[in-house]
């Protein structure tokens, strides 16, 4: 039985859609009920809905064989996982943003609020800033308006939310997208049905491109 767990929401719907295509259906996922597993002993294949920011957990301490985790978790996270696949799904960018009168002082250390910590740490380490991080786990976009930071690291994907906070975005850290992350002694040990996924999902992507 291969043990895969996809992200909770439109995304996971995508990604099953795309295993589905690539052999591995498993019907009664498509009924409406609040179940959150589901199986096919048919074809081995159980699937479960995840919260996204915990599916590098699942696969990591191999309680999912494969899942379906944003580069954004991976690059915070740093999980001890098989990157397979860039599935080009889910995309959007890890950017700074600010007020539009923001201008930075190098003098000073910036205040830098954001859910994404290591990120933004390893982002400032690399310009030689000295920041001030403040962790938030939500509505990051409020902090530089009421002065609780300067700036934001924070998920863009069709800037919406910063332009409807009079926000604007003064730099791209990195482009995210929806990857295929395997546990790696499942790699090894169920490398068949895990080498056909990723072979059926790269001729798919082939495909559409
Ligand atoms: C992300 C991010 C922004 C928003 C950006 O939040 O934190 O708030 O999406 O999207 P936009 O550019 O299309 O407006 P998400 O909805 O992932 O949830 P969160 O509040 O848990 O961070």
């Amino acid at each position: 039985m291969l043990n895969v767990a996809l992200p909770k929401g439109r995304l996971g719907e995508k990604v099953y859609a795309m295993f589905e295509a690539a052999g591995f259906e498993c019907p009664s996922i498509k009924e409406q009920n609040r179940k959150l597993i589901f199986e096919n002993s048919e074809v081995g294949v159980r699937y479960f809905w995840v919260k996204p920011s915990d599916i590098a957990i699942y696969v990591e301490r191999g309680a999912a064989d494969i899942g379906v985790a944003g580069k954004d978790i991976l690059l915070e996270y740093n999980p001890d996982v098989y990157e397979l696949l860039d599935l080009d799904i889910g995309k959007c960018r890890m950017a700074v943003a600010a007020k539009s009168d923001f201008r930075d002082d190098p003098r000073r250390t910036l205040r830098v609020a954001t859910k994404f910590t290591n990120i933004a740490k390893n982002y400032y380490a690399s310009l030689d800033r000295d920041i001030d991080i403040i962790h938030l786990n939500g509505s990051i976009e409020i902090a530089p308006i009421l002065d609780l930071s300067d700036v934001i690291v924070d998920i863009v994907e069709t800037g919406k939310t910063l332009k409807e906070n009079d926000l604007e975005v003064f730099e791209t850290i990195v482009p995210i997208s929806a990857r295929l992350i395997s546990n790696k002694s499942s790699f090894k040990f169920k490398n068949e049905q895990i080498e056909k996924i990723v072979r059926e999902v790269s001729a798919q992507l082939k495909a559409s491109n």
